[in-house]
This record gives C-alpha cells, sequence and structure tokens, in this order.
C-alpha cells in the first residue's frame, strides 16, 4: 500500500492518526537534530519530519534525500508548535513525524527547480515539460482545463447535444490556413489533410438529422505562431438545426455562463453585449476590442477639416481618415518619450504620430494649425483633461484605425487601466467578403457556408462579380465572440440552399471543378433535403488561458509546439527513415 490519502488531504481531524503517504520530495531542510521535507503530491503538500526519536533508521536515510526523489513514508499527524505554523498551505498546521521512508526512485539534480517561480526559460521547462508539469501552477491550469471541458459537456448534454467524432485523416477544409498533408500509403501521390476544423463534417452531421451535435476536437492549422495560437489546438465545436443566429447566441451565453460559474465561480451577466463589425472598428480599431477599458477612438475628421495641418487635410483629400486616441496621463512624457511612441505607432503602419499634450492650456508643435475652439472641442470629445496627451493619426481608413487600435491596447498596458475580471462581447453583422489585395478577388471573411443575411440573399443571387461596392456591402450572419481582448470563437449560420452555395462559390471565383472536387461531398447533401443550421467554434485553449490568468495558451496545454512548430519534449518533427519515404512513395528534395 502506498498511501492513506493525498499530502494535501491531510486535515485537523487526523491528529494522532499514523498514515502512510507516498509523494515526491519537493524542499527539504537538514537541521542537524531534525530533518523536515515536504513531502507533494498531486492533492498538495504537507511538512513531514524525520527525528531520531522517532526512529533513527529514517532519520539516517532522510540524510540522502534530494529533491524529487519519489518516497513512502509512515508516521503520525501532530499538531506543529505554536509559532512554526505555514499559513501559505492548507496542511500548515499540521506536520508527520516519520517512524518509515522507503525511498522509491531518486532523482538526479535537476535542470531547474520545481519550486523555482517562473524565470527558468521556456525552452528549457517544454524539454523537461514533466519536470514544469509538476509545478502547482501548471497542475492548476491542467485541473482548470479539466474542470471546463468536464463543465461543457454537463452542459451540452443537458441540452441535447450529442458528441461526436469526425475523421482527422480527411479533406482540406477551408479555414484560411495551411493544411497539414499526411501521404496516403496505399494511395501513392494522395494525401489526406488533417482538419483544420471539424467545419464540413458538422455540417453533414445536420443534414444527417442529428440536430445538436458538439465535438471538444483537435484541429491542425500550418500558419505563423504566436501566444495565442498553436499549429494544434482545441475547438469546443457545435452545430445546431433549425436555428437562428440568436439561437447559437442564447446557447453559447448560457454554456459560458455555465462554465464559469461551476469553475471560478464567477456569474457572468446575461445577455452579453452585442456590437456590429462596423462600430468595433470604428471605435476600438479591431473587431476583437478588450472592453475592460475605455479609451476609445474618436471621430476628428469635421474638426481636422477646420484646421490648416496638411499631414491631415491631405488624408482626408485623398480619402483617409483621421481619429483621435486618449493618451490617458500621458503629458509628461518626454521629447524622446513621445519619439518612441511615435516609432511604436510607425510600426503598426503610420506614417507619424500627431499629439498636442492638455498643460495649463495646449503643447504641441501643430496647436498653431488649429483654433483655439477647435483644440477644445478636440479636448471634450476625447474627455482629455489636465495631464493627458491627445493622440491623432491621419491614413488610409484601414491603418488609422489598426493603429489607434493596437497604441489603445498599448497605452492601457501601461498605464495600468486594465481591470480585473472578464469582459465578453460578440461582434455581429459582418461583411460575407473580404477583397484580398495579393488574389485580386473577394475572400470569404468567415468561410465560404456562411450565410448572406436574409435581407442579402436575393441581391447576393443577382451580383456581379465585377460589383466590387455592392460585394463589399452583403453581410453575413456571422459572429464572433470576444473575451478580454482576444477572439475566442466564431460561428455562423450556414448556407443550406443550393443555389446560394453555388453563387458564393461564384463570387469567390472558386470554379465548379474545383468546388467539387473540394467540396463535392457537401454539396450533394445539401441537395437532399438539408435544414437550415449554423453552428460555433470556441478556442478552448484561449478561453481557459485567460481563464486562469495565463500570458500564453502554451501554459494550458500539457505538451505544445514552440513558435517555429517543434516538440521540444519528443524533439518532432523529425527526419524518417529512406525506407518508410519509399513505402510512402516520397523522394525528398530538400533546398537549403
Ligand atoms: P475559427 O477559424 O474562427 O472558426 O476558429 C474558432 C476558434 O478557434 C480558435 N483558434 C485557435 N486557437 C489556437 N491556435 C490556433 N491556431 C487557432 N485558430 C483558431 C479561436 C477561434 O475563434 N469552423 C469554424 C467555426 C464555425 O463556423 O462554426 C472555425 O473553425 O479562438
Ligand atoms: P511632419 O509634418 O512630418 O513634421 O509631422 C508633424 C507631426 O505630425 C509629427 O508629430 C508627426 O509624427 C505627425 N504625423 C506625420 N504623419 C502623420 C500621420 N499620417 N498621422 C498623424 N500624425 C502624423
Amino acid at each position: 500500500m502506498y498511501r492513506d490519502k493525498g499530502c494535501g488531504e491531510i486535515v485537523e481531524s487526523d491528529i494522532g492518526k499514523v498514515l502512510t503517504l507516498s509523494g515526491w520530495v519537493f524542499r527539504w531542510r537538514d537541521h542537524g537534530g531534525l530533518i523536515f521535507i515536504d513531502l507533494r503530491d498531486r492533492s498538495g503538500i504537507v511538512q513531514v519530519v524525520f527525528s531520531p526519536d522517532v526512529s533513527k533508521e529514517a532519520h539516517e536515510l532522510a540524510h540522502t534525500l534530494r529533491s524529487e526523489y519519489v518516497i513512502k513514508i509512515k508516521g503520525e499527524v501532530r499538531k506543529r508548535p505554536e509559532g512554526t505554523e505555514n499559513p501559505d498551505i492548507p496542511t500548515g498546521d499540521l506536520e508527520i513525524y516519520a517512524d518509515t521512508l522507503e525511498i522509491l526512485s531518486r532523482a538526479d539534480p535537476l535542470p531547474f527547480m520545481i519550486d523555482e517561480p517562473k524565470e527558468i526559460s521556456e525552452s528549457l521547462r517544454l524539454k523537461h515539460r514533466y519536470l514544469d508539469l509538476r509545478r502547482p501552477e501548471m497542475l492548476g491550469n491542467l485541473i482548470t482545463r479539466h474542470r471546463v471541458t468536464k463543465q461543457i459537456r454537463d452542459y451540452l448534454d443537458r441540452e441535447g447535444f450529442l458528441e461526436i467524432e469526425t475523421p482527422m485523416l480527411t479533406k482540406s477544409t477551408p479555414e484560411g490556413a495551411r493544411d497539414y498533408l499526411v501521404p496516403s500509403r496505399v494511395n501513392p501521390g494522395h494525401f489526406y489533410a488533417l482538419p483544420q476544423s471539424p467545419q464540413l463534417f458538422k455540417q453533414i452531421l445536420m443534414c444527417s438529422g442529428i440536430e445538436r451535435y458538439f465535438q471538444i476536437v483537435k484541429c491542425f492549422r500550418d500558419e505563423d505562431l504566436r501566444a495565442d495560437r498553436q499549429p494544434e489546438f482545441t475547438q469546443v465545436d457545435l452545430e445546431m438545426s433549425f436555428v437562428e443566429v440568436d439561437d447559437v447566441i442564447a446557447t453559447v451565453e448560457g454554456m459560458l455562463a455555465h462554465v464559469f460559474k461551476e469553475t471560478l465561480g464567477v456569474e457572468i451577466e446575461l445577455p452579453m453585449q452585442r456590437l456590429t463589425y462596423r462600430d468595433a472598428m470604428e471605435r476600438f480599431g479591431t473587431d476583437k476590442p478588450d472592453l475592460r477599458f475605455g479609451l476609445e477612438l474618436v471621430e476628428m475628421e469635421d474638426l481636422a477639416r477646420q484646421g490648416s495641418f496638411k499631414v491631415f487635410l491631405s488624408a482626408l483629400d485623398s480619402g483617409g481618415r483621421v481619429k483621435g486616441l486618449l493618451g490617458k496621463g500621458l503629458a509628461g512624457l518626454s521629447r524622446k518619450e513621445i519619439d518612441l511612441l511615435t516609432e511604436e505607432a510607425q510600426s503598426y503602419g503610420a506614417k507619424g504620430l500627431a499629439w498636442i499634450k492638455v498643460k495649463d492650456g495646449f503643447e504641441s508643435p501643430i496647436t498653431k494649425f488649429f483654433p483655439d475652439g477647435v483644440l477644445s472641442e478636440m479636448a471634450d470629445r476625447l474627455g482629455a483633461e489636465q495631464g493627458d496627451m491627445m493622440l491623432f493619426v491621419a491614413d488610409q481608413e484601414e491603418t488609422t484605425l489598426d493603429v489607434l487600435g493596437r497604441l489603445r491596447l498599448s497605452i492601457a498596458k501601461r498605464q495600468g487601466l486594465i481591470k480585473d475580471g472578464f469582459k465578453f462581447c460578440w461582434i455581429v453583422d459582418y461583411p460575407l467578403l473580404e477583397w484580398d489585395d495579393e488574389e485580386g478577388r473577394f475572400q470569404a471573411m468567415h468561410h465560404p457556408f456562411t450565410s448572406p443575411a436574409d435581407e442579402d440573399i436575393e441581391r447576393m443571387l443577382k451580383e456581379d462579380i465585377s460589383d466590387r461596392e455592392g460585394l463589399a456591402s452583403l453581410k453575413a450572419k456571422a459572429y464572433d465572440i470576444v473575451l478580454n481582448g482576444y477572439e475566442i470563437g466564431g460561428g455562423s449560420i450556414r448556407i443550406h440552399r443550393p443555389d446560394v452555395q453555388r453563387k458564393m462559390f461564384e463570387l469567390l471565383q472558386i470554379s465548379e471543378e474545383e468546388a467539387r472536387i473540394k467540396f463535392g461531398f457537401l454539396l450533394d447533401a445539401l441537395r437532399f433535403g438539408a435544414p437550415p443550421h449554423g453552428g460555433l467554434a470556441l478556442g478552448l485553449d484561449r478561453l481557459v488561458m485567460i481563464m486562469v490568468g495565463a500570458e500564453s495558451i502554451r501554459d494550458v496545454i500539457a505538451f505544445p509546439k514552440t513558435q517555429k512548430a517543434v516538440c521540444l519534449l519528443s524533439g518532432a518533427p523529425s527526419p524518417v527513415e529512406e525506407k518508410q519515404l519509399k513505402e510512402l512513395h516520397i523522394k525528398l528534395d530538400i533546398v537549403e
């Protein structure tokens, strides 16, 4: 027998009992006469004392203990002497006097200490992930993740959803990233694609009469990686039949409120706020706004026109925009610091950054271009007070909004304006199509199966691909859900009419033949009685990352990959044997 209970589960009423415990040596201190160790298992930590008065033998052997040895001890639970309690751990009033000690497993000197806080380099942590996951913080993240998925399953089960698996060896799904391909040995020259999402299969399940599907599922996308992106990540994927936008939104809101309540004890206010895509872009410069603070972007075009600042006027004359942002508390910046802020704006794509300090009047090289009344009106609109700075960007619309949106975030961080808590919002009324300059054609803003808004369907069916403005103004029944500035999910009501789907492909300049090859099975399914349907997928990794307050989704994934898509633990990806390549009919031609 290895244990009577977990180290962290020992309570007051165990005092006087003799218990057997097993676990890792977390910390150890040799005080000559007594040896103290913190014994750790998944449930927590308890202090174990080795005293020659209790057992000479155990005390002797305890001298050889080192960090992360795995041991089994037996001993009596005692109350700690007054003044030696540790209020930081639940078992802090207790300790165990060991009368036997057995070493189950020894540990080499460690590449890093388990109880060291975060300073350890991430690559070392990933290489020795088994050690990293022993850290209570990482264990806590995995436990939260488990609870979240458990609550999701419970909720969706109660709501009548069926969890159904879909293939991993499949065909390409058009989610906009590159595919991971898997060669087929038995079909030379043919490849499977790992799913970027189960999108096509979940729609097929709706055509199969499943009505409510969900899956907690790995998705694979070969794209540039960042702190919130992994090449393989997990979606909470769901799809429903006979629903409209509001039905899907209500289901997801109910699920998230349930999950937050049951796992964090946090009440989420429902219904969640909704913003149109247009409003989000105008007010926050992004379709994933962080609503935990203000600093909204403000229209300045009319005021800019009342001045003679060439930078503003020429941007407006060439069809651009001028918008302002409140630099809360930034009036004290030195010239050098303003230069740095300007460089930051330039790194986001701006040509420059105009600024006016509010400090017993207005201070800036550009005040001379504006009448006093205009300067005051600018300050009013931005809510700028003594000690603040007004910031302006003049550029083409996309750049103006994007740059100010990023500056908004960076200023809020630097000024400590971001409040704790969870701010959700839905972004709705997305455009259906998005012009792709590089390719010289429209792309689906969400994916090609997203339905146009009801009021736009007839117009869409008559549209010609040369009418760029008309096409750009088509709205979609698509929605994203945003939490604290992260896109945590997205979905749409789908096209269930074959004629609308055909038209969509035409507008995307996907030929009938190409559509057949890529999505023939879905197009067929739509021809044999497809119910109206829609759904959404949540990024589980991102959701859990925000819930536990981690900086990167790697901290909530047991075995993540680096920015270069490498698993430092296993060493994947790696070369394979010539024989394997031959079987797969593959010849390598690597250009260095
Ligand atoms: P979408 O492509 O928006 O939608 O993906 C859904 C959510 O998945 C998360 N996500 C990622 N998380 C980590 N690493 C990545 N590389 C990554 N890519 C996406 C995001 C995102 O919001 N089939 C549609 C859903 C639908 O229409 O029902 C889809 O996949 O949080
Ligand atoms: P300049 O006329 O280039 O000396 O610029 C005067 C001020 O306007 C400087 O503070 C620039 O950073 C700023 N500026 C230049 N271009 C832009 C722009 N497109 N939008 C906002 N400010 C700009």
